[in-house]
């Protein structure tokens, strides 16, 4: 029987899942697993080393060093390969559209498999798992799963938001990122392997009308309703 306590939770890109999931487990002392990280990282050292983001080979190679050698420190969420510290690399939208890139292969989701359940398994009391199959694939038995969304719109809104507030090209930035983010959820939906979709036992939780602050006191009450939490 699994000890740690599991919620996972999927949803689309830019739906505000590592906001939404970090700022949770710091309230309930839970520790976040955001499974993005493995995919972005796996892309950005294939490229560092000027290696194929193409190739089964060498994807395997990058993934097996990778899963030797990687620090991950979950209360900062920094990630360390070979004694350099990654992280400030995993955030842009070309690390994301690579990540997405490589998530369509079998492979490399089979071989990362393993180390997403290790990294939530090891919590010690409860871990929020965020991502694209958890709760269909690297956890299907999880106490609780959750489907975030929100609108296009909202979500391209966010994204710029966090970009640059006062953008004097707002509109023109903002059909880029809504057609950035549309790309990514139409490959991450259409993939043979683990594709993004809704579990059947998941409750959706759609944060368009929603703030930061309202979305995390409603996933610490579905918690609670659950039973996972103390009230
Ligand atoms: O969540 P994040 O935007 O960091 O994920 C980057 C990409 O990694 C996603 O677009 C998706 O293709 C892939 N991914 C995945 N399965 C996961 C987590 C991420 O396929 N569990």
């Amino acid at each position: 029987m699994r000890r740690c306590k599991i919620v996972a939770v999927d949803g689309p890109a830019g739906s505000g899942k590592s906001s939404v999931c970090s700022k949770t487990c710091q309230r309930i002392g839970w520790t976040y697993v955001n499974t993005g990280f493995l995919y972005r990282s796996v892309a950005y050292i294939t490229r560092q080393r000027r290696q194929s983001l193409a190739s089964d080979r060498d994807l395997s190679e990058v993934i097996d060093a990778f899963c030797e050698d990687l620090h991950w420190d979950p209360e900062t969420q920094s990630v360390q390969f070979q004694n350099l510290d990654i992280s400030s690399h995993l955030n842009s939208d070309q690390a994301g559209q690579d990540a997405s890139l490589i998530a369509k292969n079998p492979l490399v989701r089979e071989k990362l498999l393993p180390l997403q359940r290790k990294l939530a398994l090891r919590a010690p009391v409860g871990a929020i798992v965020d991502g694209r199959d958890i709760g269909t694939v690297v956890f299907p038995d999880a106490d609780l799963k959750i489907f975030l969304t929100a609108s296009l719109d909202e979500r391209a809104r966010r994204r710029l938001q966090q970009l640059h507030t006062n953008a004097a090209n707002w509109d023109s930035e903002l059909a880029n990122i809504k057609q950035s983010i549309l790309l990514r959820d139409e490959q991450d939906a259409a993939r043979g392997a683990a594709p993004l979709k809704q579990a059947a036992d998941a409750i959706v939780l759609d944060t368009s009308g929603l703030d930061l602050a309202g979305t995390i006191d409603r996933l610490v009450e579905l918690i609670r309703e659950r039973g996972l939490i103390e009230s």
